[in-house]
């Protein structure tokens, strides 16, 4: 039932009538009532006052994390068919497309943090399939700080403000890095010159944790998805990015938007990697963990597909701010894997979107499914789908849904009776892939120069003991390399900003 028309819809040219938020015109909004010239103002100026108090509730909660991004509109195409791994509607027909919306984002920083901030990129996309939503919640870097997702606000926490300073502060930022060696991996990525992404456009994205794909005869193969930017990886050197931070801290915002608008489309080609359930047993690396890769040369990309971005939002907050990505919102022919972070991501994003936008956010335009049907879920504060109108809110006999068989069996993985296990230790072989990727780096012209610097300027901020035993951990990484940092870093400290007020600055 539409009872007046969308006032976000009217056309430029049109020239409506200004009116209250009850719909009352208004002859001067740039005028409040008062008694004569001077006196004082009146309780009855329904329009200064709805205008006041809507301006006093303009803020929501900012996201506790990834709270900086950018975002716009575009389509998935199908390039490969890949039918054999899954029944996933939108990955069935060559050629298929389907609408889609995607968010870039920083991690650590405020909404008003700077773009070039060194910081993994988020990478989110929203497809709207024929079976519902389904999210891709990635980040620029195909592993994670930790394993266990107990860590992750305990992590975060060092990488924000110190609670009495409000500063950033690299004591901090390195005492639990230092301590919690499984970080080893993300920390080399974050330090090289790739944790400063020349723009959003110039990056890939991982999803970094293992799913299923599905199919309905009850057969699945353990996959990652990666996504490869046609527009070229291209990142700033540490100096660089500070530069774009003061010159133009909204740079990576900016340039997104300008490109659609100009006509250049962004996009990415996107790829598995395939494991079978028989070799992912037998596989070296453990697949539910999250600080490691599965090797390009032991399991290659298998092309499926390319997204492009082609629309702006016409409103940021509506569209972009109100946009709620979450690892559960899946469908059928994906499943999750028994990570232990992502099984705890798919609590975590519907939980803090509950109290971001509220209970009803599956409504809000943007995050609408193409079509849903869920009338046991009533109420609620903004319910503004027309709440099912007369539907029943229980299984009625006198009202009958279709209930559609999920077309994947529910038998995928059995369970055998395991004792709860903790944790899982930091060894040896945490140091592997690290260390891999510190050749990786020695191959790429001035890499390696620019880790040891990016690791010192920031690293020189934090106190000795933190100091020391971040040198231990690059050296179990690498001799040349705990010996270079330290070297670097020393000469370095103390840092010549104070501790505190220099940490802002040392980040970049
Ligand atoms: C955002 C939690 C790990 C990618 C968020 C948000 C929360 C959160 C609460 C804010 C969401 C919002 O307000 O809309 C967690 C927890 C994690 C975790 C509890 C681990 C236990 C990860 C990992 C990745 C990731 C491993 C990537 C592989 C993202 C992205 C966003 C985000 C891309 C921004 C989404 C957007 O653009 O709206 N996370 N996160 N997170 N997270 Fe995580």
């Amino acid at each position: 039932m539409v009872i007046n028309d969308n006032p976000g819809t009217l056309r430029y040219e049109e020239k409506p009538v200004y009116t209250t938020s009850n719909g009352c015109p208004i002859m001067d909004p740039e005028s409040s009532q008062r008694v004569g010239q001077n006196g004082p103002l009146l309780l009855q100026d329904f329009h200064l006052i709805d205008l006041l108090a809507h301006f006093d509730r303009e803020r929501i909660p900012e996201r506790v994390v990834h709270a900086k991004g950018a975002g716009a509109y575009g389509e998935f195409e199908v390039t490969h068919d890949i039918s054999d791994l899954t029944s996933l509607d939108m990955l069935c027909g060559l050629g298929k497309k389907t609408k889609c919306v995607a968010r870039f984002s920083t991690v650590g920083g405020e909404k008003g943090s700077p773009d070039s901030a060194r910081d993994p990129r988020g990478f989110s996309v929203k497809f709207y399939t024929e079976e519902g939503n389904w999210d891709w919640v990635f980040n620029n870097t195909p592993i994670f700080f930790l394993r266990d997702p107990s860590k992750f606000p305990i992590f975060i926490h060092t990488q924000k403000r110190n609670p009495q300073t409000n500063l950033k502060d690299a004591t901090m930022f390195w005492d639990y890095l230092s301590t919690h060696q499984e970080s080893a991996h993300q920390v080399m990525h974050l330090f090289s010159d790739r944790g400063t992404p020349y723009s959003y456009r110039h990056m890939n994205g991982y999803s970094g944790h293992t799913y299923k794909l599905t199919k309905p005869d009850g057969s699945f193969n353990y996959v990652q998805i990666h996504c490869k930017t046609d527009q070229g990886s291209k990142t700033f050197t540490n100096e660089e990015a500070g530069n774009m931070a003061a010159e133009n801290p909204d740079w990576h915002t900016q340039d997104l938007f300008n490109s659609i608008q100009d006509g250049e489309y962004p996009s990415w080609t996107c790829y598995l990697q395939v494991l079978s359930p028989e070799d992912a047993e037998k596989f070296r690396w453990n697949i539910f963990d999250l600080t490691k890769v599965w090797p390009q040369k032991d399991v290659p990309l298998r092309p499926f597909g390319k997204f492009t971005l082609n629309r702006n939002a016409e409103n940021y907050f509506a569209e972009i701010e109100q946009v709620a990505f979450s690892p559960s919102h899946m469908v059928p022919g994906v499943e999750p894997s028994a990570d232990p972070v992502l099984q705890s991501r798919l609590f975590s994003y519907p939980d803090t979107h509950r109290h971001r936008l509220g209970v009803n956010y599956q409504q809000i335009p943007v995050n609408q499914p193409l079509r849903a049907f869920n009338p046991y879920q009533r109420d609620g504060i903004m319910a503004v789908n027309g709440n099912y109108g007369a539907n029943p809110n229980y299984p009625s006999t006198y009202r009958n849904l279709s209930y559609k068989p999920v077309k994947a069996s529910q038998e995928h993985e059995k369970w055998a009776g395991a004792a709860v296990a903790q944790q899982l230790p930091v060894t040896d072989e945490d140091f592997v892939q690290p260390a891999k990727l510190w050749e990786v780096l020695g191959r790429q012209e001035g890499q390696q120069d620019n880790f040891v610097g990016n690791v010192s300027g920031h690293l020189s901020a934090a106190k000795e003991p933190v100091r020391r035993r971040t040198y231990e951990m690059f050296t179990k990484i690498n001799g040349e390399l705990g010996r270079r940092i330290e070297q670097e870093t020393e000469k370095l400290a103390p840092h010549p900003l104070s501790q505190a007020a220099g940490n802002a600055q040392a980040r970049l």
